[in-house]
């Protein structure tokens, strides 16, 4: 069969990124452009600066991810955008430079799913997965447990009923003093801690998800007693959620009997998660898989990933696409 190579775009939120990727998983060039140095001040990302960071950074990381390809846009299959869900102006800066693309250059426009980029990113670290399978997408707009039936098939089997796990770390950091991003810095702080602080963890009959309970208690815990051990909070936190991931994600694997896992989305990268889920090989017998820690972030290799399916899959767009900031999986 003849090779695919797939341009992705990504521009949902604070990182403006174009990937080039071959036959949806071998990246040839990922050149991410990061905003989080302008939005650190902030403490959190600006839309309205978000998108004018994008347009100003678009033209050049296009350039430079053809450039370490070694290819020019005539050499490319087709070219795929993150349509939603994400920050509106943000995504359109993305979704208007796609479509102008697609109208200098004739290659067809492939709007994409940003969750499903996420879910995609494994397939580029992990050669041998194909589904059907288990992914919990952990990121900072998103908690869903999601059976992913074919490439192109989800269902999503329970999801956050209010902070999504990236904003509770990110507000948790905030309120200790850590600063923007939090998650990463959560994750290097809780190692020198011990998880030593008991904090409500709160579950469903279903697989929903909730994180506010837990953020709550937290700043609570923080607001009565300033002099609490830091690290030790940070430590009971990430042990206090990742306890009710994994106990949503064996019930998910139980229920379907599946016992093959992946982990996606920012929250992913987080190194204590990481570990917990893959001791799950040894104590539960399942198989787990996560992006390495570049794919686990916002990046456009793992747009040109999800694109490749929907391509292949006939799945095109045209000039009519338009930023959809509330897109649901699957869509
Ligand atoms: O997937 P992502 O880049 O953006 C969204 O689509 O939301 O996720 C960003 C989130 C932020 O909340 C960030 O704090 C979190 O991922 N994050 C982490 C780590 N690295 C990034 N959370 C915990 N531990 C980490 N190491
Ligand atoms: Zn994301």
């Amino acid at each position: 069969m003849k090779d695919v190579y797939i341009l992705g775009i990504e521009s949902s939120c604070d990182e403006t990124s174009v990937a080039i990727v071959k036959n949806g998983r071998e990246v040839l060039s990922n050149i991410i452009s990061s905003q989080i140095s302008i939005h650190e001040k902030f403490g959190g990302v600006v839309p309205e600066i978000a998108s004018r960071n994008h347009v100003e950074a678009i033209s050049n990381v296009t350039k430079r991810a053809l450039e370490e390809a070694n290819m020019k846009i005539e050499d490319i299959d087709a070219i795929a955008c993150t349509y939603g869900p994400g920050l509106v102006g943000a995504l359109l800066v993305g979704v208007s430079y796609a479509k102008a693309l697609n109208y200098a250059s004739n290659k067809p426009l492939v709007g994409t799913n940003h969750i499903e980029g996420h879910i995609a990113a494994n397939y580029i670290t992990n050669k041998e997965l194909k589904p059907p399978f288990l992914c919990l997408i952990v990121s900072g707009g998103h908690t869903h447990l999601v059976h992913i039936k074919n490439y192109k098939e989800f269902e999503i089997l329970g999801k956050t009923r209010d902070d999504a796990i990236g904003e509770a770390f990110d507000k948790v950091a905030r309120v200790i003093g850590l600063g923007y991003p939090g998650g990463p810095k959560i994750d290097k702080l809780a190692k020198d801690g011990e998880a030593n602080i008991n904090l409500p963890k709160t579950h469903f009959e279903n697989l929903d998800f909730s994180f506010s309970g837990i953020k709550t208690a937290v700043i609570n815990l923080h607001h009565k007693n300033p002099d609490v051990n830091k690290a030790d909070l940070a430590a009971s936190f990430e042990k206090a959620v990742t306890d009710v991931l994994i106990e949503n994600t064996l019930k998910a694997a139980e229920q379907l009997n599946i016992d093959t896992i992946a982990l996606a989305g920012g929250v992913s990268a987080n190194s204590y998660i990481r570990s917990k889920f893959l001791e799950l090989e040894k104590t539960n017998n399942k198989k787990i898989y996560y992006p390495e820690l570049i794919l686990c972030t916002d990046n456009a290799a793992m747009i040109a990933s999800a694109g490749y399916y929907n391509f292949i899959n006939g799945i095109t767009s045209n000039l009519e696409l338009n930023a959809i900031p509330n897109l649901k999986i699957g869509m």
